[in-house]
């Protein structure tokens, strides 16, 4: 194999935008920081495992949920539905909430992690491995609970750095 370069001559703004032409789904990671609940928007979300269910979230190390995440030994992922924009705005802002989850309606799950009302579905998680992925950790959770709120619900995507929503039929 030849050797790599160590110095890519890729600009960030490239590689972002190339990247963002990954069409995603939009998940909200939240967390109960001993008794704060934490929330942070998240497209980094993959199904990894069926046998034992792991899914991943990527987590940036200076997210304010970052170390929570690796104390609480536990989270949740909520999957958004098309309606839910706002609350996906609301958790990619930076700092502090005035109430819990900004006021967005939700519940505790089993884990303590807080379950987003209205979204598609929710993965409770164990932290089952964290990985070094540069700016980021990669959190691999082990899936303890789940479920599948809104079957019929349509999903908030993202993509070209532009939320959307699935086209109706033609
Ligand atoms: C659509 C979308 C997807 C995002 N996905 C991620 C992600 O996967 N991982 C991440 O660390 N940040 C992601 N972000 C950025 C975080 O939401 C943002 O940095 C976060 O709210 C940090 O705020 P805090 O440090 O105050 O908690 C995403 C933002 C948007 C709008």
């Amino acid at each position: 194999m030849p050797p790599m370069t160590s110095e890519p001559k890729i600009d960030t703004r490239s590689y972002r935008d190339l990247v963002g032409r990954f069409a995603t789904g939009v998940t909200v990671v939240t967390v109960n920081d001993a008794g704060t609940y934490r929330a942070m928007t998240a497209n980094s979300f993959t199904s990894v495992s069926l046998d034992p269910l792991l899914v991943l979230v990527c987590v940036t190390r200076d997210a304010s949920m970052h170390d929570p995440i690796h104390e609480a030994g536990t989270f949740a992922v909520n999957l958004l539905s098309a309606g839910q924009r706002p609350i996906s705005e609301l958790f990619a802002r930076r700092g502090e909430l005035t109430e819990p989850m900004g006021g967005v309606p939700f519940r505790i799950g089993g884990t303590g992690s807080p379950l987003i009302d209205e979204a598609l579905g929710w993965f409770e998680c164990e932290v089952w491995r964290e990985y070094d992925g540069g700016d980021h950790t990669i959190f691999i959770g082990r899936v303890v609970d789940m479920e599948l709120a809104g079957p019929t619900r349509e999903p908030l995507l993202f993509f070209g750095g532009r939320y959307r929503t699935i086209a109706p039929d033609s």
